[in-house]
C-alpha cells in the first residue's frame, strides 16, 4: 500500500482549483445565457446560505494523514459495509473496505488515522497467503481503504480480507485479468445499474452473486440523492432513505453507507471484482458537467458535485488515478480482457454540454443538432478514438451510461427524443459511428444503463435507414430496483418497437444482464425478476440475444415468459420524467421552506 501521497499539499491546490472552477463556470454560464433555464442567479442568492464548502474543506484539508496510523479497539464491528475489489489488471487488483462501526451516522470512527492490515490468499481459508500488508484508514477519506495490490498472476482467482484492531472483515473473492496479448476463448460478465434503495429489494444482487462471472460492471445510479419518499415508484416505495436530500459530503457518505449496508449488495461485491462508472444520481438528477437541475447556484452545485465525487471515490474500489482533484475526478479508463475484448469505460456526465431544448423528450432543433455538441468532452472523445484505432481485440466495448441508439418516442408520427441520452447529442454520436465505420469495424458493443428497462438494438450507420450497414449492437440493462416492479410490457412498448425497427427488444422488468463473449459471438441474457417490492423473487432469463459480427445483426435465441410478474402496465415513457419532476418539485419546496426559515 502506497497510501495517498501529498494529500495535504494537494488539498491546498484543490481549494484554489475549486474556487477557480466556480469563478470560471459562473462567468461562462451567464455568458451562455443559461440563466433563465436553470435559474442560477435566483439560486445563487438564496441557497448559498446552505454553505457546503466548509464540509469539503474541513474534510479534505486535515493534517492527520501524516500522523502515525493507530491500532484502536472497536466497541462495535467496523466492517459493516463489507469488502469489495475492482479495477483488475493482469497483475493487480484494488481491494476496498471502509471502517464504519456506526455507518448511517458519519461512520462512528474517531478523528484519527487507523491501521488496517490486509491479506490476499490462493484459498478462502487463508492457508496459502500470497501477499499481505498494512494500509491506513484516514478520516480525510471517511476511513475508507484502497489497497492496490501488484505482482499477482494473471487470470487467477484470489481471496482477501482485512483486519483492524481485533476485528476481521468478511472474505472477498476476486480475479485478475488475462494477459493483454493472451488469446482468451471465453469471458462471462454481468452489468447492472440504477438501484434506488426505496423502490425495492436488491434480490437481483443475491442472484448475481450466485452466477459464475469473471467481472461485474456497474453503469451508474449506484445511489440516488433524494430525500425520503421524494422519488416514488409506480409500485410504491418499500424502504426509506435515511436523512434528507443529500447535499454535503457527510450526507453523501451516509447515503453510500445505507446502500452498502444491504446484505445482497455486499454479497455481490464480495463475489467478483467490479468495474464501476457513474451516471447522474451519484450527484443529482440529469446534471450536465457543472450545470445542476433548476434551483441551485453554480457555486453551490460545484461544491455539491465535489462532495459527491469525493464520496464516490471513497466508496468504490478505484485506483489513485481516480482520486478527486479539486472539483474534478478522472473516471474514464480502459481494460483489456486478453485479445478477446477491449473495454472503454466512459464518463458521459462530467464533461457533457448541457441538455438541449430544455431537456426531457423533445423534437430536434438547431440547438440539439449543433455539430459542436459534446457528450464526452474533447479529451475523452480523442482518448476513445485512440483506443479504438489501436485495438486488435475481437470486441470493442463501450461500458457507459445513457442510451446510444436512436429512439423516437413520438406518437402519431411525431418525433420525440430523449435530450439526456445520445439522442440529445446526435452529432457527437455520429462522430463515433463514422469513426468506427471508416475503420471498417463491425465489433462495437455498447453497454448501457440509465433507462430502467431492458433493450437490445442494432447500431446502424443511419438509424433512419434500416438497410444501412451495422457497426455493432447495444445492450441496455434494466435497473436493479429503480422504477419498482415494472411489467413485461409497458403501454407504449409495441408502438416504440414498431417505429424504431433497429430496436429488437424492450422489456420493463428489473434485473441485470449476463454476457458470454467468445471470439465469434457476443451473447446477452436478460436476467429478470417478476417483482422487487417483496424479497426473494426467483430470477429467470426473459430473453437472450446473440450477435455474430455479421450484417444480420441481433438474433433472439431464447424467449421465456416470466412466471408471476405483471404482464402489461399502463406506464408510458413520459411517466419516468413525471416521477423525477414530482421528486424535484418536492425538493425545491423543501429548500424554499428552509431558506424562508
Ligand atoms: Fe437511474
Amino acid at each position: 500500500m502506497r497510501g495517498h501521497p501529498n494529500l495535504e499539499r494537494r488539498t491546498f491546490v484543490d481549494k484554489q482549483k475549486l474556487e477557480g472552477m466556480i469563478q470560471e463556470f459562473s462567468e461562462e454560464t451567464i455568458k451562455q445565457k443559461k440563466v433563465d433555464r436553470r435559474a442560477f442567479i435566483e439560486g445563487a442568492g438564496k441557497i448559498a446560505g446552505l454553505s457546503l464548502g466548509f464540509v469539503i474543506a474541513q474534510s479534505i484539508g486535515g493534517l492527520d494523514v501524516q500522523a502515525k496510523a493507530k491500532t484502536i479497539k472497536f466497541s462495535s464491528y467496523p466492517f459493516t459495509l463489507g469488502v469489495c475489489s475492482g479495477d483488475p489488471s493482469p497483475q493487480g487488483i484494488v481491494l476496498w473496505t471502509r471502517l464504519a462501526p456506526d455507518p448511517l451516522n458519519g461512520g462512528g470512527m474517531p478523528n484519527e488515522v487507523v491501521k488496517v492490515e490486509w491479506e490476499l490468499a490462493k484459498d478462502e481459508n487463508f492457508q496459502h497467503i500470497v501477499k499481505k500488508g498494512s494500509a491506513t484508514a484516514s478520516p480525510n477519506l471517511a476511513h475508507s481503504v484502497h489497497v492496490e495490490v501488484e505482482g499477482l498472476r494473471s487470470n487467477a482467482i484470489y481471496y482477501y480480507r482485512f483486519k483492524s484492531g481485533n476485528e476481521l472483515s468478511p472474505v472477498g473473492k476476486t480475479k485478475t485479468l488475462p494477459k493483454k496479448n493472451e488469446e482468451v476463448q471465453k469471458l462471462t460478465f454481468a452489468f447492472a445499474s440504477c438501484q434506488q434503495y426505496e423502490h425495492g429489494y436488491y434480490t437481483a444482487y443475491k442472484h448475481l452473486a450466485e452466477e459464475e462471472l469473471d467481472v461485474v460492471f456497474h453503469l451508474g445510479d449506484y445511489i440516488y440523492e433524494y430525500g425520503p419518499n421524494e422519488y416514488v415508484s409506480a409500485s410504491g416505495n418499500v424502504r426509506t432513505h435515511s436523512g434528507p436530500e443529500i447535499i454535503t459530503l457527510a450526507d453523501y457518505r451516509n447515503r453510500y453507507a445505507q446502500y452498502r449496508s444491504d446484505a445482497n449488495l455486499k454479497a455481490a461485491h464480495a463475489a467478483f471484482p467490479w468495474i464501476v462508472t457513474w451516471d447522474d444520481h451519484e450527484v443529482e438528477n440529469n446534471y450536465a458537467n457543472n450545470i445542476p437541475e433548476k434551483g441551485q447556484s453554480v457555486q453551490d452545485f460545484i461544491k455539491r458535485r465535489a462532495a459527491a465525487y469525493q464520496a464516490y471515490y471513497e466508496h468504490m474500489p478505484l485506483r489513485k488515478t481516480s482520486l478527486p482533484n479539486g472539483g474534478d475526478m478522472s473516471l474514464y479508463r480502459d481494460f483489456s480482457y486478453g485479445q478477446l475484448a477491449s473495454f472503454n469505460v466512459l464518463d458521459s456526465r462530467q464533461y457533457r454540454d448541457d441538455q438541449a431544448n430544455g431537456d426531457g423528450s423533445k423534437p430536434h432543433s438547431e440547438e440539439s443538432l449543433n455539430p459542436n455538441r459534446t457528450m464526452l468532452g474533447k479529451q475523452q472523445e480523442n482518448w476513445l478514438y485512440k483506443n479504438l484505432n489501436k485495438s486488435k481485440a475481437h470486441w470493442n466495448i463501450l461500458a457507459q451510461q445513457v442510451f446510444f441508439a436512436q429512439r423516437n418516442f413520438g406518437a402519431n408520427g411525431a418525433q420525440l427524443y430523449s435530450m439526456d441520452s445520445w439522442d440529445g447529442y446526435p452529432e457527437a454520436r455520429n462522430r463515433i459511428i463514422d469513426f468506427v465505420k471508416k475503420k471498417g469495424m463491425d465489433n462495437l458493443v455498447v453497454l448501457t444503463g440509465d433507462v430502467h428497462a431492458s433493450w437490445a438494438s442494432n447500431i446502424n450507420t443511419d438509424f433512419n435507414d434500416a438497410s444501412s450497414s451495422l457497426v455493432g449492437v447495444e445492450f441496455v440493462g434494466t435497473s436493479i430496483t429503480s422504477g419498482g416492479n415494472g411489467a413485461d410490457k409497458r403501454a407504449d412498448t409495441d408502438r416504440i418497437l414498431a417505429q424504431n425497427p433497429h430496436i429488437k427488444f424492450f422489456n420493463d422488468y428489473r434485473g441485470y444482464v449476463r454476457c458470454t463473449v467468445t471470439p465469434e459471438s457476443f451473447q446477452a441474457d436478460y436476467r429478470v425478476l417478476p417483482f422487487v417490492t417483496e424479497p426473494n423473487a426467483d430470477i429467470s432469463t426473459r430473453a437472450s440475444f446473440v450477435y455474430h459480427k455479421d450484417q444480420t445483426g441481433l438474433k433472439q435465441i431464447v424467449t421465456n415468459a416470466v412466471p408471476y410478474g405483471l404482464k402489461k402496465s399502463t406506464e408510458v415513457e413520459e411517466d419516468r420524467t413525471i416521477a423525477h419532476s414530482k421528486a424535484h418539485t418536492k425538493q425545491v419546496n423543501k429548500l424554499k421552506k428552509k431558506v424562508e426559515n
